[in-house]
């Protein structure tokens, strides 16, 4: 993957740097403007909540931060790397290396294995045998479901499905971690244990990014953006980008995980 020269070092790089940023979709003859000139940028580490009313934008934004769109006009850098320089393969493997996806719907794999949905990143990223049902199991340790291994979706309540859905997220180890509503169909026990995934994963250091339409879930992050037909309106940080998460509890880290991650990435 060619890395084109980006003013900032390395280090000090925004993980997500959007300038001007417009997104026209073409509807027959009617023009939708779904974008009109954003500009964001996301340090490492920061956890931000994104709000704003129905069709203001926000998952055509995040789909743009997740690789799975294109602006329209207007730059964007991903990790430093312009990435309209890279063609449909090597955002492939951004979009596998770099970002976690997690949806309102889950998006599991129907009839297959909570340990095979968690797996199948991995698969794609050419990891194999051993290694691969370690991580995945760690991944499934860590979001609290090592005795659900072998269900499939059918066979869980919503946030047992959402935490698997963050497991696979969260396998490849992933700098930045992208959601889309992940509590809008669940239950507020449920809520609460998934920000508290999220916000963990987030004190170990991943960004995240998380589109939400309650204030309470908001309220885990560490910065709000509110659009509104296409723009940000408001930009508020409730706490520092390398503070802990608000809303942080004690509980077990994501040490298995991350470990795995590291000694698969050095071996
Ligand atoms: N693929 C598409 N083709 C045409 N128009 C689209 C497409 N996707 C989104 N839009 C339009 O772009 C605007 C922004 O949509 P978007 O899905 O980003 O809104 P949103 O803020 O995520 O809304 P919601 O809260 O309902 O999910 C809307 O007017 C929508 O109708
Ligand atoms: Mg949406």
């Amino acid at each position: 993957m060619s890395e084109s020269t980006h003013p900032v070092s390395p280090a000090k790089r925004p993980v997500i740097e959007l300038r001007r940023v417009v997104k026209t979709y073409y509807m027959g003859e009617v023009e939708v403007n779904a974008l009109r000139g954003l500009s964001l940028v996301v340090e490492r580490g920061d956890f931000v909540a994104v709000m704003g009313a129905s069709g203001s934008g926000k998952s055509t934004l995040m789909n743009i931060i997740g690789c799975l769109d294109v602006p329209s006009r207007g730059s964007f850098w991903l990790d430093g790397v312009d990435v309209r320089t890279l063609d449909e393969e090597s955002l492939a493997i951004v979009r596998n290396r770099k970002i976690g996806f997690v949806f309102q719907s889950y998006n599991l794999i129907p009839r297959t294995t909570a340990i095979a949905n968690v797996e199948l990143p991995l698969a794609y990223g050419g990891v194999k045998g051993r290694d691969r049902r370690a991580r995945a199991l760690s991944a499934l340790e860590s979001v609290g479901l090592s005795d659900r291994l072998e269900h499939v979706p059918s066979e869980m309540s919503g946030g047992q499905q959402q935490r698997v859905a963050i497991a696979r997220a969260i396998v490849t180890n992933p700098s930045l971690v992208l959601a889309d509503e992940p509590t809008g169909n669940l239950d507020t026990a449920s809520s609460l244990e998934v920000m508290r995934l999220l916000s963990r994963l987030n004190a170990t250091g991943r960004t995240i990014v998380l589109i939400t339409h309650e204030a309470d879930i908001a309220s885990f992050a560490k910065r709000t953006v509110r659009l509104r037909d296409g723009n940000i309106i408001e930009d508020e940080r409730h706490t520092a980008v390398d503070a802990p998460p608000p809303r942080l509890e004690p509980g077990p880290g994501l040490g298995p995980l991350i470990g795995a991650a590291v000694r698969s990435s050095t071996s």
